[in-house]
């Protein structure tokens, strides 16, 4: 093998080398559920964002509970961001097919279809274009074709509401350094969340590489 191409292989096992995360990821039980990801990987804030998603999502799921929702929205209130613990564009998108193997197919149709309905104002349930969205986009901000068109659909459809009502959840539940915990959820969970007995992760499921993503973010390849 010629030198040049020694140092190129070096200089690439260099560079994909396991990074150094900021802070160790907390150790992982050996079988992860979706408690454990919650209370050891969505409970510190990521990719710049002020607030856990952990912290987030938790406060939305309560406001839905306290509100009398069903079961199934609750959980989606609960999963709605959890897409934002993978990557941050289309979070709805990512959110819903890391769970959809778990949860009913309205509930991830609720999680994927809240990000495109978020833009979008429904004075008839009370709920307004997001003020954070002005201050993050613009005032003349329209948002991408695929979004429209994801609302279209989503309004016309059977489950436009369950999609709606985390909307409605999810613009008052940015309380920062709120005390939050996944416990009150476990009931849900266990009736609309099948959880995998090999854990998230290590199961064979369509899914399971993006848990491993999830648990192990710093992971070389
Ligand atoms: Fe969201
Ligand atoms: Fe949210």
């Amino acid at each position: 093998m010629s030198d040049e191409r020694l140092e190129t292989l070096q200089e690439i096992g260099t560079a994909f080398a396991r990074t150094r995360a900021p802070e160790p990821d907390a150790p992982m039980p050996a079988q992860p559920t979706l408690s454990d990801i919650f209370n050891l990987r969505l409970n510190t804030p990521k990719f710049g964002l002020p607030i856990a998603a952990a912290a987030h999502c938790t406060q939305s799921a309560t406001a839905a509970l306290n509100a009398g929702l069903d079961e199934e929205t609750v959980l989606a209130c609960l999963l709605h961001d959890i897409g934002l613990a993978v990557v941050r564009p289309d979070h709805g998108w990512w959110g819903a097919q890391l769970v959809e193997p778990y949860v009913s197919e309205k509930v991830s149709w609720a999680i994927r279809y809240h990000q495109a309905l978020r833009y979008y104002a429904d004075e008839s349930v009370g709920y307004a274009y997001p003020q954070m969205y002005v201050k993050m986009f613009g005032e003349d901000y329209r948002p991408p074709d695929y979004i429209a068109a994801a609302h279209e659909h989503a309004r016309q459809h059977q489950w436009y509401m369950h999609a709606r009502s985390i909307t409605l959840f999810d613009d008052y539940s940015f309380e920062k350094n709120p005390t939050w915990s996944v416990e009150p959820f476990t009931d849900i969970i266990g009736r609309h969340f099948r959880q995998p007995k090999a854990g998230l992760g290590n199961d064979a499921s369509p899914t399971a590489h993006m848990w491993r993503t999830l648990i192990d973010p710093s992971k070389p390849l």
